[in-house]
């Protein structure tokens, strides 16, 4: 039975879910999500990423762990922590990148969490003896400090949504319609979140307001782990760097935008990161977080621009290309202002790119 079928099944018995259980059904069911069955990234899959985009990426976020390493002092054993590590393209050029720093290679043990087995059976192949695989952040030691990474990873992650209705807000659900198809449907009874927007924002009918409890789990996760075993962690994804109400639930098949519930575990899911909640909770936890910056502010800081341009000079066939693939990482009408870099570090550690102001 299709995944479709089976939620649709589960809702006609137990009546509608959240959005959350639906998100985590879509990605992580075991026989039909996305994750578990067929993640496809990449310009043959259904969306790229920017590690895909170019190697820049990935070699400048190794420079950036080793001056993070550097440091912490040079540590004689460091945790390089990846979460989603997708198939290893990242991780493969932070490597390449970071032999520049004699020592931290030797220094450091990688380690990837992910729950995707077709995944993680692409990294193995990739990484094999050179990586160890955990089963979820919680599981991290905490006897060595850690410089963890994760790139479009916390949009994954299961949100809930919640409608301005009159007063009120309701619950936003997945049911079935009078025709048998999944779709959106409204609680009746009135919904509190837990992190209500501020005052003054969501009083027109209609306004979406969305939290993840996940999100927040994992950073304040994150958060302890830094606060315990000391280190910095640096997370990128699209998102938002105040809070806000809006809709952004979405699916991305074949590179083209799919609607939520129409092919559920056959497209990727996700939607905004909430920054400030994500930071806040890490903070919560005992460790420190920096300003939420532009991914075009972030890699410009770190040196796009002159890594672009010595790449460039020394394929001088490729220039075009390796300009069009700098414009797409940080043009501010690109990846360079949906998307966010933020850090949660060490209380006594200037974190690099997001020293204080
Ligand atoms: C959008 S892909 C990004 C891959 C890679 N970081 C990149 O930038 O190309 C999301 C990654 O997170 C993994 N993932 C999703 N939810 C996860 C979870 N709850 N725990 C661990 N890994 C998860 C996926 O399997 C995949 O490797």
């Amino acid at each position: 039975m299709s995944l479709r079928d089976r939620l649709i099944a589960r809702i006609a018995k137990g009546g509608p879910i959240g959005v959350a259980d639906f998100m985590n059904a879509c990605l992580h069911d075991p026989e039909g999500g996305y994750y578990a069955t067929r993640p496809a990234l990449g310009e043959a899959g259904d969306f790229i990423t920017a590690p895909h985009v170019s190697q820049m990426f990935g070699e400048l976020i190794g420079l950036w762990a080793a001056e993070v390493w550097e440091r912490l002092g040079r540590p004689a054993r460091a945790r390089l922590v990846e979460l989603g590590p997708g198939d290893g393209t990242m991780m493969g050029d932070m490597l390449r990148a970071a032999r520049a720093a004699p020592g931290f290679l030797d220094a450091c043990e990688v380690v990837f969490i992910e729950t995707s087995a077709p995944l993680k059976g692409r990294q193995e192949e990739v990484f094999g003896d050179r990586a160890r695989w955990l089963g979820s952040l919680g599981e991290v030691p905490w006897d060595a400090p850690v410089i963890l990474v994760a790139n479009e990873f916390l949009d994954c992650l299961p949100i809930r949504q919640a409608v301005r209705d009159g007063e009120a807000w309701r619950e936003r659900l997945v049911g079935v319609d009078g025709r048998g198809k999944l779709a959106f449907e409204i609680a009746q009874s009135i919904y509190f979140p837990p992190h209500p927007p501020h005052e003054g924002e969501g009083e027109e009918g209609g306004d979406v307001f969305e939290w993840s409890e996940a999100l927040i789990e994992f950073g304040g996760l994150v958060g302890e782990l830094i606060a315990r075993a000391s280190g910095a962690g640096l997370v990128i994804d699209y998102g938002r760097d105040a809070s806000g109400l809006g809709d952004t639930l979405q699916a991305l098949r074949g590179h083209a935008r799919d609607g939520a519930l129409e092919t559920p575990g056959l497209a990727d899911l996700t939607a905004h990161v909430d920054f400030p909640a994500f930071l806040a909770a890490a903070r919560a936890a005992g460790a420190e977080t920096g300003p939420i910056r532009s991914q075009r502010a972030f890699l410009r800081d770190l040196g796009i621009e002159q890594r672009a341009a010595t790449l460039a000079h020394a394929r001088p066939d490729e220039a075009c290309k390796i300009a069009r693939q700098l414009n797409r990482l940080i043009a501010p009408d690109q990846m360079g202002a949906l998307f966010k870099a933020a850090c949660v570090y060490s209380p006594w550690l200037a974190a690099p790119g997001f020293e204080a102001e």
